[in-house]
């Protein structure tokens, strides 16, 4: 396995279950997501399968959908996290890469991937894996931490600050006592227009949209055009026709 795919497995989960509930919860930009996806299934028949991309515990996006009398599917690189979701009825997770899903046939309604992709070295790969997963006339929907964005550049996609968080990650180490690491969370963000032209070779139809954490969007996300390009996240809705 590549050594940042081995971070999710041996050290984030340790992080992350603790922070999805505690520091993150159900704010504004996950109640968003989950309004955009619920939007999407109000236009379809009842009863939809969907399948979360690195869904970590499950929660809150996966768990929230099954609660709805979906059925949802949740992957992840991470044992640990998936086994979480596994409690929750309709839900069922299993271990895997996004990279590298295999399904055949596109048997999803609607495959989501949230809060993740700037942590996949080949978001080719994994737009293309989620494409294949999902029905004809069903959706894939997936956000970017924007790299044009000078907030995010500056606090994480430079080769500076990279090197900053090394050292943070191993000074709290040191005070710990816990032996050093080269390794921190791997964290690329991507660039909106490459990755626009990348759905658009698998979609025909594609919905680009922002957030601005910086204020409060309580109606969501917002369509945009190119002179928007500078918001910090951009989520991409894309159709299979
Ligand atoms: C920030 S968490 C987000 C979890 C969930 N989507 C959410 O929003 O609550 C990122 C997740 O991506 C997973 N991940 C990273 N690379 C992956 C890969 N190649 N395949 C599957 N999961 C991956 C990690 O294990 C982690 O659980």
């Amino acid at each position: 396995m590549e050594k940042h795919k081995k971070y999710f497995v041996d050290s984030y989960p340790r992080y992350w279950k603790d922070a999805v509930l505690n520091k993150y919860g159900v704010g504004e930009y996950e109640t968003a997501v989950l309004q955009l996806i619920n939007s999407i299934l109000e236009r379809m028949a009842p009863d939809r399968r969907i399948l979360e991309v690195a869904m970590g515990t499950g929660f809150p996006f996966a768990v929230n959908l099954a609660k709805r009398g979906h059925q949802v599917y949740g992957m992840d690189l991470s044992f640990e996290l998936v086994k979480i979701g596994a409690s929750s009825s309709r839900l069922y997770p299993f271990v895997g890469d996004g990279e590298m899903l295999g399904t055949r046939g596109g048997v999803f309604d609607i495959t989501y991937c949230i809060r993740s992709s700037w942590y996949f070295k080949n978001l080719n790969g994994l737009i293309r894996e989620m494409f294949t997963a999902t029905k004809v006339g069903g959706y894939v929907i997936l956000d970017i931490m924007n790299g044009r964005n000078w907030f995010i550049w500056l606090t994480i996609g430079n080769a500076y600050t990279c090197a900053l968080r090394l050292l943070l990650v191993n000074l709290k180490r040191v005070l710990t006592k816990k032996p050093l690491t080269l390794l921190s969370c791997p964290t690329t963000p991507s660039d909106p227009s490459k990755c626009y032209a990348l759905v658009s070779h698998y979609f025909s139809e594609v919905k680009m949209m922002y957030w601005d954490f910086r204020y409060d969007l309580s109606d969501g996300f917002r369509e945009m055009s190119d002179s928007n390009i500078n918001y910090p996240r951009l989520i991409y809705v894309c159709k299979k026709k």
